[in-house]
């Protein structure tokens, strides 16, 4: 079997891509207050282009779906407008995007939201959090339990954010399967005691994630929808119990079905639940271990282990990493400072390395 390198070129969906590195969804809290991306989203992302896949920062699908100060969302015309003005930049320096969809669930406050409601998730369960809002932190609230008919309107929110991604010019939408969010509140048995169709047994607890799956596949094309999935991980006070290796054989067994995009996982260490994912995955495999060196980045992709490696903090800090990287040259550190809100600066003004 021929043997893959970080610089061989890969197919994704639709898109055929110059190289085995993207860029991780990165929230960076700089959209304007009614969720349009600010005036700088389209330079920072360009900035970025030759990473090849651009998996944006977490969008939120719907009102309810914001969780944090100023994130951006695609469910308005206004929002379409300003996420063309991204893509078309990207697309003008070769490189592709795909939005995000966060809907954060009970990682909300209200006062971040723009209609200043109470959280919704699978059941009335606070994660015992706290979150930053324009008043300092505070503590986040109970959430109340979204009704079946609620579900299939969030199912639906995702699908129409789908589609106004797709009009704004993306290439794709990543839903948001990981990190304790809305889906992973209802896959994990500490945060979902439903006692419906969507709770309980772990398929019950994989339904909201096959349904809003299905729902934007079916909208855009299975070939333009990725997902991300976190097993084991415990952000936002998440605990998938005992079963968390079974919930994710079958959730990704029933995803591997559907021929999606790609599947991205965000990996908590589980080594023998990664391998059960890969030899169950039919398509392109992103992987994401965090803070890496290269060498071993590179070594899951030369195994077959990954096809893709999605990186975060070092494609935030160097919008020529991809350069950067490839000829051995120096990086910039990224400062944590300025990863969320404010303006220009740790945003577009990390600067790339004078061509040679
Ligand atoms: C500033 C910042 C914002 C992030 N926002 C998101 C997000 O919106 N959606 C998401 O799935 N992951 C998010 N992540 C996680 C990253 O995608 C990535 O998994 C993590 O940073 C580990 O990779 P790295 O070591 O290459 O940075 C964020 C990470 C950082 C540093």
């Amino acid at each position: 079997m021929a043997v893959n390198t970080l610089w061989d070129p890969v197919n994704l969906g639709r898109l055929a891509l110059p190289h085995r590195l993207a860029m991780s969804p990165m929230t960076r809290s700089r959209a304007r207050s009614d969720g349009t991306p600010g005036p700088l989203a389209a330079a920072y992302y360009a900035q970025r282009a030759s990473l090849g896949l651009l998996i944006s920062e977490g969008t939120q699908p719907c009102a309810d779906g914001q969780g944090y100060l100023n994130t951006p969302g695609i469910y308005t015309d206004a929002h379409v407008q300003g996420w063309r003005q991204v893509a078309d930049a990207v697309h003008a320096r070769g490189g592709h995007l795909y939005i995000q969809l966060m809907h954060v669930g009970r990682m909300s406050h209200p006062d971040n939201t723009p209609h200043g409601r109470q959280a919704v998730s699978s059941s009335a369960i606070h994660p015992s959090a706290q979150m930053y809002t324009a008043a300092g932190m505070k503590d986040i609230p109970t959430p109340r339990a979204l009704t079946l008919a609620e579900i299939a309107t969030t199912v639906d929110d995702h699908r129409r954010a789908a589609r106004k991604a797709i009009e704004a010019g993306a290439d794709g939408v990543e839903i948001h399967g990981a990190n304790g969010y809305l889906i992973q509140q209802f896959l994990a048995e500490n945060a979902n005691h439903r006692d419906d169709a969507y709770g309980g047994t772990i398929e019950n607890r994989a339904r909201f994630a096959l349904e809003v799956a299905a729902a934007v596949a079916d909208e855009i094309g299975a070939d333009r929808t990725g997902i991300r999935l976190s097993p084991g991980s415990r952000l936002g006070g998440i605990d998938e119990g005992a079963q968390g290796d079974e919930l994710y054989r079958y959730l990704v067994g029933e995803l591997a079905q559907r021929a999606l995009a790609y599947l991205h996982i965000a990996h908590h260490g589980n080594e023998a639940l990664l391998k059960a994912i890969r030899a169950a995955w039919p398509t392109t495999l992103l992987v994401n271990r965090g803070n890496r060196p290269l060498e071993l980045i590179a070594q899951d992709i030369e195994t077959g282990l990954a096809d893709v490696a999605p990186v975060g903090r070092w494609a935030l800090a160097n919008p020529d990493l991809v350069r950067r990287l490839r000829e051995g040259l120096p990086l910039n550190a990224p400062d944590s400072s300025t990863f969320y809100g404010g303006g220009a600066m740790g945003y577009i003004d990390y600067p790339p390395l004078m061509p040679a």
